[in-house]
């Protein structure tokens, strides 16, 4: 008997030529699914795409260069998907622009709406095309990438963080209205992960010493919870925000400046109380 969860599945995830995305198309691929790679880089779409043909198998990935805030680029990824596949079982809303800071002052109209376009919009075209033939079949699971930004503010980052607070309204307002059709709709929050080659390791290590956990996250971290929003294991979790951060948004200050630092925290007592 398969141990892989995600068996006969058919996923779309975007932004998956990189990143958490890549991770997460690699990992369904791993679970059985069979997996679109969509990216508005095609050229890394192309190589995530044969990087899981080549470990598992011919027809198990495609590639589709899209610009998932565009209607037009949508509608493509969603026809080659069922041109090659027949149907979509999981859409995962992974893509967004998360490059670049600007303060209050500097930010203009151009900016934010190119973010609120990359970010919202995208999962809202992509949900609308696929809730139609998830809903026809009567299942289906869909996941929006949010940000502890939706939460608490990241500085420099208006339009991301607005776009973020939309990405969570938008999930609950989905999953509301998809719910009598089978369709699930949940949020995965990351929190500090790793995903490119541009942080400097001084960055990355102050960062590791901000997170309760003790590390910053790798893009891996997200690929199992995100099984898990995607299988059977989560029939009836719907609405739903999965945070997977290390700890980092309960926390009301920084472990650098808590009166009570972890490392003055008590060691184990002995034995059961
Ligand atoms: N990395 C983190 O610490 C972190 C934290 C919180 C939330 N997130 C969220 O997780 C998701 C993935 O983050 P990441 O760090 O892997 O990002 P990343 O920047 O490493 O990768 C994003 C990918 O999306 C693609 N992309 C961007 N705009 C696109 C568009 N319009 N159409 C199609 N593809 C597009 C990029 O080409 C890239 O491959 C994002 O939604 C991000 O907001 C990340």
């Amino acid at each position: 008997m398969s141990t892989a969860r995600l068996t006969g599945k058919v996923a779309i995830v975007t932004g998956s030529g990189r990143g958490i995305g890549l991770a997460i198309a690699q990992r369904f691929a791993r679970e059985g699914a069979k997996v679109v790679v969509a990216d508005i880089r095609e050229d890394n779409a192309r190589a995530a795409a044969e990087g899981i043909e080549s470990e598992l198998g011919a027809g198990t990935a495609i590639a589709v260069g899209a610009d998932v805030g565009l209607a037009a680029d949508v509608d493509r990824m969603v026809t080659a998907t069922t041109t090659a596949f027949g149907t979509v079982d999981v859409l995962v809303n992974n893509a967004a622009d998360t490059s670049g800071q600007k303060h209050f002052f500097e930010a203009d109209e151009r900016w934010w709406d190119d973010i609120l376009r990359s970010n919202l919009k995208s999962q809202y075209l992509c949900i609308d095309r696929v809730a139609r033939i998830m809903a026809a079949q009567r299942s289906g699971s869909i996941i929006n990438l949010s940000s502890g930004g939706a939460t608490r503010s990241h500085r420099g980052m208006i339009a991301y963080d607005a776009s973020k607070g939309g990405v969570e309204a938008l999930t609950r307002s989905t999953a509301l209205e998809l719910a009598p059709y089978g369709v699930r709709v949940n949020t995965i929050v990351p929190g500090l992960i790793a995903t490119g080659p541009d942080e400097p390791e001084w960055s990355l290590q102050r960062r590791d010493r901000t997170v309760p956990l003790g590390r910053g996250g790798t893009a891996e971290d997200l690929a199992g919870p995100a099984v898990f929003l995607a299988s059977e294991d989560a029939a009836y979790v719907t609405g739903s925000k999965l945070v997977v951060d290390g700890g980092v948004l309960v926390q009301q200050r920084s472990p650098q400046v808590d009166t009570l630092r972890p490392e003055d925290y008590p060691d184990v007592p002995p034995g059961p109380r």
